[in-house]
């Protein structure tokens, strides 16, 4: 005997509820679970409308509830409590019932989350979901991986719940095992850099034109105008920076404290990146700003041991970030695709790069036109984004803005560890000849770890220092 729900949600934060009711909007039967029954109720009581939303206090209520095989959908807190959730499961589902994690889970715990639903005969998918509770209500971009049977029983519920760009839905089926969750590390990933080159835009312009955050808030909602620069973090940057907090009539973002916060899937796709190899400078820096802003005492301190430079003005500053923003955006996504191009060969993932693009173009953090190229760019080659003859040119126009940005920040002791680690991305890519040879002296010298010639085949070392007599 089977229930008439098509899904089962469990975890009613906010996330939760409004998948549940985004879901159900669609035109499906979803049962909703909590822990703690009163949330539940509440929610039932204060956001369920026509929905056809079915609440449930028990564990076999909650599963009786679905139509076999059963589809839940786990949307609580990555880590340890996703764990205690499939254990309380387990012991309730059949063979062929699917577990779907929509959490920021690590990807590694998700392969073995895989593992162990396979090992029980369950089919599991590890479900990025990119959106925040907006994009959950109204559509957002959905990363699922797994086992692909599992995707095949949900296929119509998460496509259809996911947001809709011109050419379909932002979801579809990214590849086994962590895959899912993979790309949506690597999503945040270049959300951190996005994130902070618009910082360092906004630093500058405050700093360099003394211009008040509305002013600035007016520019980025110019930019937002622009083929390269539309997208959903440039709007939301134009609306936060014109935000006048009622309280106090001043703007809203100069009365915040100065120290950002995170989750650690920034941090996840920085590390994750350094273990494959893949030089990824625009996220790491990221990272690091946000570590680095955490030190608030610190830096009032040693801020006043040291004179501040004075910034020079420049007439066609906006000008020049408006560019070099365009092309922190693009090195962060080269970034990223280079990541997930070495991550699909690497994990068998058998990623289509360009399906990735694709779905994140709508309902998610990284929303962007721009990903309407980055797509087109991905069918033809993959690899370094930025050498596609669809962005060479446009690189080749923006660089000396992003160049004159970073001088200028430079000059003037303005930090811009994003913008200036892209710009060293580029320019390292377009040297043939990097100074590594001397590294690898050096390392030859104090290690004996050998090096290898140009002129010659083989495999060197060298004794560099005359030996010391005794
Ligand atoms: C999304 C976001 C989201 C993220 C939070 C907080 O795609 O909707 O990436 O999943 O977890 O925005 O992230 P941080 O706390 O790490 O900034």
């Amino acid at each position: 005997m089977g229930g008439i729900c098509d899904i089962g949600i469990v975890g009613l934060a906010v996330m939760g509820q409004n998948l549940a009711l985004n879901i159900a909007r669609k035109g499906f039967n979803v049962a909703v679970f909590n822990r703690t029954a009163s949330r539940t109720q509440d929610f039932v009581k204060e956001r369920v409308k026509d929905e056809t939303i079915f609440p449930a206090y028990e564990v076999e209520e909650f599963l009786s509830l679905l139509a076999p095989p059963r589809r839940v959908m786990l949307m609580v807190k990555a880590g340890q409590p996703v764990d205690d959730f499939i254990q309380l499961f387990a012991p309730h589902l059949s063979s062929g019932d699917l577990i779907m994690d929509g959490g920021n889970s690590y990807y590694r715990d998700t392969d073995r989350r895989t593992k162990e639903a396979e090992d029980k005969g369950f089919f599991y998918l590890g479900v990025g979901i990119s959106g925040g509770e907006y994009g959950a209500l109204h559509g957002p971009s959905i990363m699922p991986g797994g086992h692909r049977e599992g995707y095949l029983m949900v296929k119509d519920i998460l496509e259809k719940a996911a947001a809709q760009a011109e050419d379909g839905p932002c979801c579809t089926y990214l590849g086994p095992g962590s895959a899912g969750h993979f790309v949506k590390m690597v999503h945040n990933g270049i959300e951190y850099a996005f994130m902070q080159s618009i910082a360092e835009c906004y630093h500058l312009l405050r700093e360099v034109e003394e211009l008040p955050a509305p002013s600035i808030g007016q520019i980025f909602e110019e930019w937002n105008k622009s083929e390269d620069l539309n997208s959903y973090l440039v709007e939301i940057t134009a609306q936060v920076l014109q935000y006048i907090d009622p309280d106090t009539g001043k703007p809203l973002v100069d009365l915040i404290l100065d120290q950002a916060e995170q989750k650690g899937t920034g941090k996840w796709a920085s590390q994750v990146a350094l273990d494959l190899g893949i030089p990824t400078p625009t996220i790491n820096q990221s990272v690091i700003a946000r570590n680095l802003s955490s030190f608030k005492e610190e830096r009032k301190r040693i801020s006043a041991l040291f004179p501040r430079e004075e910034a020079e003005k420049s007439d066609a500053l906006s000008l020049h970030l408006e560019k070099a923003l365009f092309l922190s955006e693009l090195a962060a996504f080269c970034e990223g695709f280079h990541m997930l191009q070495e991550a699909s060969s690497e994990f068998s993932y058998n990623l289509n790069l360009s399906e990735v693009a694709r779905i994140w173009k709508g309902g998610c953090i990284l929303q962007a036109r721009l990903l309407n190229r980055i797509q087109e760019a991905l069918k033809e080659e993959p690899g370094l984004l930025f050498t596609s003859p669809l962005f060479l040119e446009k690189v080749k126009d923006c660089l000396p803005s992003l160049r004159q940005a970073c001088t200028l920040a430079l000059r003037g002791g303005i930090p811009v560890p994003a913008l200036s680690a892209s710009l060293s991305y580029f320019d390292s890519w377009k040297r043939e000849w990097l100074p590594a040879n001397l590294t690898q002296a050096q390392r030859d010298f104090f290690g004996a770890h050998t090096y290898r010639r140009i002129d010659r085949e083989g495999v060197f070392h060298t004794i560099w220092q005359k030996e010391e007599k005794e």
